[in-house]
């Protein structure tokens, strides 16, 4: 087995990845980079050197991949640093601040010819596979409608940074693009338009702390998201489903998805639906529930980087399906700021 070559860039969220990629047999960690205190000490306790400028460690290294978790400005000039060189890439989501710097992200990535692939690990959960399993099989038959809540408090020091108070920094394009995309994911529905309500009404921040949106797809299927991340509650993909020891656990569901046949709740899979001779609301509702075993999305997602690298597999998330989720995240704003419906597609 050939061994592959990684450097992390940037030792908050990526300390995972550098930690995971330690354990993973064939993978070396040549270097990592991160320019604070608390890189330092991570460096140390990875036992690999670091690198104060993620660019250095480009220009003096010889890797095959790079996962890059550098703050989102700095993504665009990240991956044209490592394309140039011919590094493939792992790039955290959003693939960028903005849709032109996702567009020619993917160009210079194509012109270079390096691998890209886009850091929405939860394309990786088992759960999250599961779900899009038995969607995809026809059981609850046409998607009609969907309802998706990412509603939680987070806890006060979280706001002591502070580009986490102004745009770019709420819970829209930190968390709600994660539930955007694992919709696109798992439905295959190409949203047509959104409408959104947001407001900054909890905190007083520039940037929104909740926002109700309504999402039209093509084919019809409409669907309603709540988030917010300044309100007690036990219902987010994060506490409900067990992927990140971070967050407390509660046994609830976020996510319902209603078919002409039959509703799923998510994470519970639990499916309800008629048998023919019995159906409509004076009979009882038959109850199905499906089972899979946890895994540990963002060692799955590195994994498959590996074998990526090793040219054993393509991209799962491709720079496309990043761009097109931040395009519907952007429309969400757009809506919100413009109090109008806003069309993906003219
Ligand atoms: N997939 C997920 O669930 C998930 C979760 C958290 C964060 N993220 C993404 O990961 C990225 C990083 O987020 P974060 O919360 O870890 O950010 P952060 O600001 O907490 O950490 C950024 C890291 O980059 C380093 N850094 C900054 N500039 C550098 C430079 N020029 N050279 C070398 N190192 C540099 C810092 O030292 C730090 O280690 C973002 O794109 C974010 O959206 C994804």
């Amino acid at each position: 087995m050939k061994t592959v070559r990684i450097a992390v860039f940037g030792l908050n969220h990526g300390f995972k990845f550098a930690s995971d990629a330690l354990k993973l047999p064939g993978v070396e960690l040549i270097a990592v980079a991160g320019d604070n205190e608390l890189s330092k000490k991570r460096a140390k306790e990875l036992n690999v050197p670091l690198y104060k400028n993620y660019k250095d460690l480009v220009n003096e290294c010889s890797l095959d991949g790079a996962i890059i978790t550098l703050p989102n400005r700095l993504h665009k000039e990240a991956v044209e640093v490592c394309a140039k060189k011919g590094v493939h890439v792992l790039v955290e989501k959003p693939i960028a601040s903005t849709i032109e710097e996702g567009e020619d992200i993917i160009r210079q990535c194509a012109q270079s010819n390096v691998k890209l692939m886009v850091g929405h690990h939860r394309r990786f959960s088992s759960k999250v596979a599961k779900l899009k399993e038995i969607i995809s099989s026809g059981l609850l038959g046409e998607i009609v409608g969907v309802n998706m809540l990412y509603v939680l408090a987070k806890d006060r020091s979280y706001f002591a940074e502070s580009w986490r108070l102004v745009q770019g920094g709420g819970p829209l394009l930190i968390n709600g693009i994660h539930d955007i995309d694992t919709l696109r994911f798992v439905t295959g529905l190409n949203i047509e338009s959104v409408y959104a309500a947001a407001r900054n009404s909890i905190r007083k921040n520039q940037v929104e702390d909740s926002a109700s949106i309504l999402l039209e797809t093509r084919g019809g299927a409409t669907v309603n998201f709540f988030i917010s991340d300044g309100v007690p509650s036990p219902w987010s993909y994060d506490c409900n489903l067990r992927e990140n020891p971070k967050f407390y656990h509660y046994d609830e569901n976020c996510f319902y998805f209603f078919g002409t046949k039959g509703s799923l709740s998510f994470p519970s899979l639990k499916m309800y639906s008629y048998e023919e001779e019995n159906y409509g609301w004076e009979h009882k509702l038959i109850e199905e529930k499906f089972s899979v075993e946890d895994n540990d999305p963002m060692t799955a997602e590195l994994v498959h980087f590996v074998e990526v690298l090793r040219g054993e597999s393509e991209p799962v998330v491709t720079g496309e399906d990043g761009l097109e989720t931040l395009k519907v995240i952007n429309a969400i704003k757009e809506s919100a700021a413009r109090e109008q419906k806003i069309y993906l597609y003219k």
